[in-house]
């Protein structure tokens, strides 16, 4: 049985660490649209963008915070106080607000601001503290934690969690860390941090080496019970852990991972078709979940297995995804079981014979054609009912 320590709530990036993918830049009225399409799917917690970056992004964060029915709308601020105030403006008006304060604390991040241990170790303690007086949910993040040396990491944390933090959010900045690194460095956190076991750790994984998704999984087996993710992926370079596959994996293999969330996911293929439109951004065609082949099978012997009994080739139903239903796209692949299904669909009746012609044709064209659409099939009747 599945208790509350078993949920992981989500927290979607998707109008802050997506809209940063370059060219992905989304207008007021489309973040609201997409903030309301999150809040309606379930999401626990909306990151609705960075208040002090610009005025634009100012309104936006503001106008979701008044707007949002369920979630925990999320603004983000760099560690300067001015940053925070701004910040705190904007989530102020929600109902549930939620102040997210970061600073970089690797040697590499670190020598920016150009602060020494002890002074950045300081500046933590003071941003924290201000965060916490305006608001009594404040995330904070050590950007690049995992380029961050151990013990350092270990007396940072610590600070935000005494200055007031409530979530600590580990960020792979740049999709660096393995799953097995990734399981290990949540689970010493929450044993080595004094406090690590009363805040929720975070996790926030980057896709540079194609594991943000993988690594996001480990850290929740290693005790994190929040994922930072957004749809499609979107977001800096490679992109973010994407929220359809997080959610559908917990899902799908609860066997082995015990753990769930609160997505209505009969909703993930319409907000990644929104998403996709906003940002400009397509999804690629064999993306997990919402890839246009997710559920598509072209060859003889996978549309003959699906056409027996579907979990031959799918571990998970469309519907259960908003997708209508599977399909079986006619190709140079396909076999004669497929034209046979798809010719019953189009409501044409033919005897052995013509459909041993049919098939011979429909080969000879799927060998110039990529796909053979409805259209071609129904001229292959044709041309065999008339006898050419
Ligand atoms: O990737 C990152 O480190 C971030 C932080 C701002 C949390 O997006
Ligand atoms: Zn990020």
């Amino acid at each position: 049985m599945s208790t509350e320590k078993d949920r992981v709530v989500i927290f979607d990036t998707t109008l802050r660490d997506g809209e940063q993918s370059p060219g992905a830049t989304m207008t007021h009225d489309e973040k609201l649209e997409i903030a309301e399409l999150l809040d309606d799917m379930g999401v626990d917690i909306i990151e609705a963008g960075f208040p002090i970056a610009s005025e634009g992004d100012f309104r936006a964060v503001s106008e979701i915070a008044q707007r949002s029915k369920q979630a925990v709308i999320c603004g983000l601020a760099r560690a300067q106080l001015p940053d925070i105030d701004r910040c705190w403006e904007a989530v102020k008006q929600s109902e549930r607000p939620r102040i997210h304060t970061f600073i970089g604390t690797s040697p590499l991040h670190r020598a920016i601001p150009n602060l020494t241990m002890d002074e950045m170790a300081e500046r933590i303690h003071e941003t924290v503290t201000h965060a916490r007086n305006l608001c009594d949910n404040v995330q904070w993040s050590p950007m690049d934690a995992t380029r961050t040396e151990w013990d350092y990491l270990c007396r940072v944390v610590e600070i935000a969690i005494k200055a007031g933090a409530t979530t600590i959010n580990i960020p792979d900045t740049v999709g660096y860390t393995a799953p097995v690194e990734s399981a290990d460095l949540i689970r010493k956190l929450i044993e080595t941090v004094p406090g690590g076991d009363e805040v929720v750790f975070a996790t926030h994984c980057h896709n540079d080496l194609g594991m943000a998704t993988a690594n996001a999984l480990a850290a929740v087996a290693g005790g994190a019970r929040q994922i930072e993710c957004t749809i499609n992926g979107l977001g800096e370079r490679a992109g973010n852990t994407a929220l359809e596959e997080v959610v559908m994996a917990l899902k799908v293999r609860g066997d082995i991972m015990p753990y769930y969330t609160e997505i209505d996911t009969k909703k993930i293929m319409h907000i990644s078709r929104r998403v996709s439109t906003v940002s400009g951004f397509p999804v690629q065609f064999n993306k997990a979940i919402v890839g246009k082949n997710a559920f598509a099978h072209e060859s003889g012997i996978h549309q003959d297995g699906m056409l027996k009994n579907a979990e031959t080739f799918e571990i998970m139903r469309p519907e259960d995804v908003g997708i209508a239903g599977t399909s079986l796209p006619l190709g140079k692949h396909s076999g004669r079981a497929a034209l046979r299904a798809k010719l019953k669909d189009l409501g044409v009746e033919v005897g052995d014979n013509q459909l041993k012609d049919i098939f011979v044709r429909f080969k000879d064209l799927a060998d110039r054609k990529k796909e053979v659409f409805d259209d071609d099939i129904l001229a292959l009747v044709t041309a065999t009912t008339d006898g050419d």
